[in-house]
C-alpha cells in the first residue's frame, strides 16, 4: 500500500472482536512506536503492554469520557516519556503514539487513541496518579496516553481527498 493510501485508510476503531493480537503482529506495532523520530534521538518513551483482561478492565477506569473501549479492547500500549531527558517528551509520545496506530490500521488491527495527559480518572484523581499506582510508573516518567488494540471484523470508510480542509493551508503568510 502507498503511503498516502495507509494515511487516509487510518481510523480510530472502538469495537473489537474477542480474541488475542497475534505477537508477531503486536512486536511490529510496537516496533514503529520504537522507529519514530524524537527531539535530539532522545527517545524519551517507556511502552507499558497490558494484556490482563482484569487490567484492562482497571485502565478503563483511569479516564472519565470515552475510555471504555479497553474493556473490550485484546491490549492496551500506555505510553510515558520521562522528563528529566528532554522537554519534547510530548511530542516524542505523540509520535510513537501516531506511529503505532498507523502501523495498527496497516496491520488490519483495531486501535484508538485515549488522551490520559490533563485527564481525569472515574475516581477523581488524574488519570496520571491512577495510572503510575496502577501500574508502578517511577516518579520521573509522564503520562502521555493510550494505545487501545483490538481486533475487528470490518473497518470504517477511509477518510477522502474530498474531506480535507484545504482551506487551512496558508501559504507566504497567514
Ligand atoms: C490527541 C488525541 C487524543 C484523542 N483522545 C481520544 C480519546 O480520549 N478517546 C477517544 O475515543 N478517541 C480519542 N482520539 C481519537 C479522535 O477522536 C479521532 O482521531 C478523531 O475523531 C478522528 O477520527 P479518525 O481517527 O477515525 O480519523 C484522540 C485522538 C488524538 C489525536
Amino acid at each position: 500500500m502507498e503511503l498516502m493510501d495507509v494515511i487516509k485508510r487510518r481510523r480510530s476503531i472502538r469495537n473489537y472482536d474477542p480474541g488475542n493480537i497475534p505477537k508477531e503482529k503486536l512486536d511490529r506495532v510496537l516496533m514503529a512506536g520504537l522507529l519514530s523520530p524524537s527531539g535530539r534521538n532522545i527517545k524519551p518513551w517507556e511502552f507499558i503492554v497490558v494484556e490482563d483482561r482484569s487490567a484492562l478492565a482497571n485502565l478503563a477506569e483511569a479516564r472519565t469520557g470515552n475510555a471504555d473501549m479497553l474493556k473490550q479492547a485484546s491490549c492496551a500500549i500506555v505510553v510515558v516519556g520521562n522528563q528529566e531527558l528532554t522537554d519534547t517528551w510530548v511530542e516524542d509520545c505523540s509520535l510513537a503514539m501516531l506511529n503505532m496506530h498507523m502501523m495498527a490500521d496497516y496491520l488490519g488491527l483495531g486501535s484508538c487513541w485515549i488522551q490520559c495527559r490533563m485527564r481525569y480518572a472515574k475516581d477523581g484523581r488524574t488519570s496520571e496518579e491512577y495510572i503510575r499506582e496502577m501500574l508502578k510508573i517511577p516518579e520521573n516518567y509522564r503520562l502521555e496516553a493510550i494505545l487501545s488494540l483490538g481486533l475487528i471484523s470490518s473497518h470504517p470508510r477511509p477518510h477522502t481527498e474530498a474531506h480535507a480542509r484545504v482551506d487551512k493551508i496558508h501559504r507566504e503568510t497567514f
